[in-house]
């Protein structure tokens, strides 16, 4: 089997169970779910997001919702996650979403949003529209720096993960392909002590052969 398909597999018996996710096979998730778990997430842990994002998505249940609340308002239940121009982006991109009918169902369209980066773009167009995009944030450049063995540092080898996670990602469940390489890395492909005896692809992980899978990444010196 490929790396894909045992991910895949290995996902379908433990992807962890998040709230803005849909259980794997179950189908596209709804896009303003994805949406505003991406951006709660961009620079804050799983754990502290989540009951920020049963908060939103009670308050304010649809994109609607959210883009006819008050400013103050949303910036007061945003207070705690911290960069704040996440939550005026928020806001806007929320209004020009609402304004437009619904997200736009392609990354382009997407990046085009206020706050909606590369990674923010391919992340919700393969999690919520099942699009073979290449999603890659710093647990995927772990595993991906760790399956192939990459010795140059980061972030010079930033373009060469890029393309090595490309040629992983299937054309068949890209979402959760995505999410298995996320949860992954969250869970066994650790920074510091990678639990290659239960990881389902220690097998062909080259840096797992080598003797070097906790040394990787290497990172450039500050
Ligand atoms: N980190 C960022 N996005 C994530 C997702 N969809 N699942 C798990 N961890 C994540």
């Amino acid at each position: 089997m490929g790396i894909s398909a045992e991910l895949l597999g290995w996902y379908d018996r433990h992807a962890r169970v998040l709230p803005w996710r849909i259980p794997p096979g179950q189908g596209p998730a709804d896009p303003y779910r994805v949406w505003l778990s991406e951006v709660m997430l961009q620079q804050t842990t799983v754990a502290a997001v989540k009951s920020y994002f049963e908060r939103f998505t009670s308050l304010w249940p649809r994109v609607e919702d959210l883009a006819g609340a008050e400013d103050a308002r949303v910036m007061a239940e945003w207070a705690g996650l911290g960069y704040y121009a996440r939550a005026r982006n928020l806001l806007a991109c929320a209004r020009a979403v609402a304004a437009r009918g619904g997200f736009p169902r392609n990354r382009a369209g997407l990046a085009e949003l206020p706050g909606i980066g590369p990674y923010t773009s391919a992340a919700i167009s393969a999690i919520a529209f099942d699009h073979p995009e290449t999603v890659v944030d710093g647990n995927v450049e772990r595993v991906v720096s760790r399956l192939f063995a990459i010795e140059t540092p980061l972030p010079a080898s930033k373009p060469q993960i890029h393309a090595l996670a490309t040629d992983l990602t299937p054309n068949e469940r890209p979402g959760d392909h995505a999410q298995a390489m996320m949860d992954l890395g969250a869970t066994i492909c650790t920074p510091r002590n990678p639990a290659c005896g239960i990881c389902p692809v220690s097998d062909p992980c080259q840096a797992r052969r080598l003797g070097i899978a906790a040394d990787l990444p290497r990172k450039a010196p500050k």
